[in-house]
């Protein structure tokens, strides 16, 4: 009777092992604990094992039945939750369709822009976005009352830090690590609290460049920014000067791209650039007298808007994937 019963047991929990299916459990539970289940059917050889033996073997047949119920009980709940999950998924309906990523169109011009300055031998240079007022401001010759520091026109953080407004902090940064002669660009975000308007957002991005040499000429910087317009925008591309002041250069000038739009040619205002001012030099414990240089500074939305012919700024930052997946 033991090994019956041993034999039984084996088989049983053998036999489950094997069981996939709902309707594979129920035929198991039918074959051993069934009415009419193998469990059922060693009850009467219980009447000829000798007494003595009787209370035990009776007890090893509870067991066995309790175990088997317990085991039941477990494979039919992990059958019933992949069954479940079986009944989620259609396999024949069409799947989504993974579309492929792209970079945002912004990143793109940037890496498009460092590239083209890359192959002139500007290296590229960076610099932090929150900023302290030397950096962004007195470093730059920008005086403590000058319109451009006014509370109206700039994130500051009430702590002496802000939301730099102006890549030319770079300026600064390298300047301040390194000996010259030196030839960068630098390309990042900046911030204004600006209106929103087709032209402006409160964050957009800028490329600056700064050469530091012996004898640099505003010649240079035109002859750089008309090679680097010929290269990005068209070989039919010009470049003229309009004179412009900024505190940290001397002269300074605002610089215009002449360009094919839907056809027809306009000079578009790209940004602002001159020859380092001498007392920015001075900030950063250069020899004015032996060092010369010029910088540049442009919005790079804007040169991607002409590129791409996007008409509002505001949809470049809008996140409508309908839109930027054009570009
Ligand atoms: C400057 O920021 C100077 N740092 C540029 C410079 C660098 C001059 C080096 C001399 C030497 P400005 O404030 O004009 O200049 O800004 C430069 C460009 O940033 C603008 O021509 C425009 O293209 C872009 N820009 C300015 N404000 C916004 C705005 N709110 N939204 C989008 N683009 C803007």
């Amino acid at each position: 009777m033991r090994d019956v019963l041993d034999q039984l047991q084996t088989e049983a929990i053998g036999d489950l092992a094997e069981v996939r299916t709902g309707d594979d459990l129920e035929s198991w539970r039918l074959a051993y604990l069934g009415t009419k289940g193998r469990l059922k059917q060693v009850m009467p050889l219980l009447r000829d094992v000798p007494a003595d033996d009787k209370p035990e073997i009776g007890r090893r047949l509870n067991e066995i039945k309790h175990e088997l119920e317990r085991a039941f009980d477990s494979t039919k709940g992990s059958l019933g939750s992949t069954d479940d999950k079986q009944q989620a998924i259609d396999v024949t309906e069409p799947g989504l369709a993974a579309g492929a990523g792209r970079r945002h169109v912004i990143s793109r011009t940037i890496d498009e822009i460092t590239e083209v300055f890359g192959r002139m031998g500007f290296s590229a240079a960076f610099g932090p976005e929150v900023e302290d007022e030397h950096h962004n401001f007195i470093a730059l010759n920008i005086p403590e009352d000058h319109p451009a520091r006014d509370p109206a026109d700039n994130f500051f953080m009430g702590d002496g830090r802000m939301l730099r407004s102006q890549t030319s902090t770079v300026q600064i940064r390298v300047m301040e690590e390194a000996s010259p002669p030196l030839k960068i660009i630098t390309l990042g975000r900046v911030y204004r609290p600006d209106t929103h308007d087709a032209t402006h957002f409160s964050m957009f991005h800028q490329c600056e460049g700064l050469l530091v040499d012996r004898q640099v000429s505003m010649a240079d910087l035109k002859t750089t920014l008309f090679q680097f317009a010929r290269a990005y925008f068209s070989d039919e591309a010009e470049v003229r000067f309009r004179p412009s002041y900024f505190p940290f250069t001397e002269p300074s000038a605002e610089f215009d791209v002449k360009m094919k739009i839907k056809g027809s040619w306009r000079w578009v205002e790209l940004g602002g650039c001159g020859l380092v001012d001498p007392s920015v030099f001075e900030q950063v414990g250069y020899d004015a007298e032996e060092w010369q240089g010029y910088a540049f500074g442009l919005g790079i939305e804007r040169i991607a808007m002409l590129q791409y012919g996007i008409g509002d700024i505001r949809r470049l930052f809008e996140n409508d994937a309908r839109f930027i997946r054009q570009f």
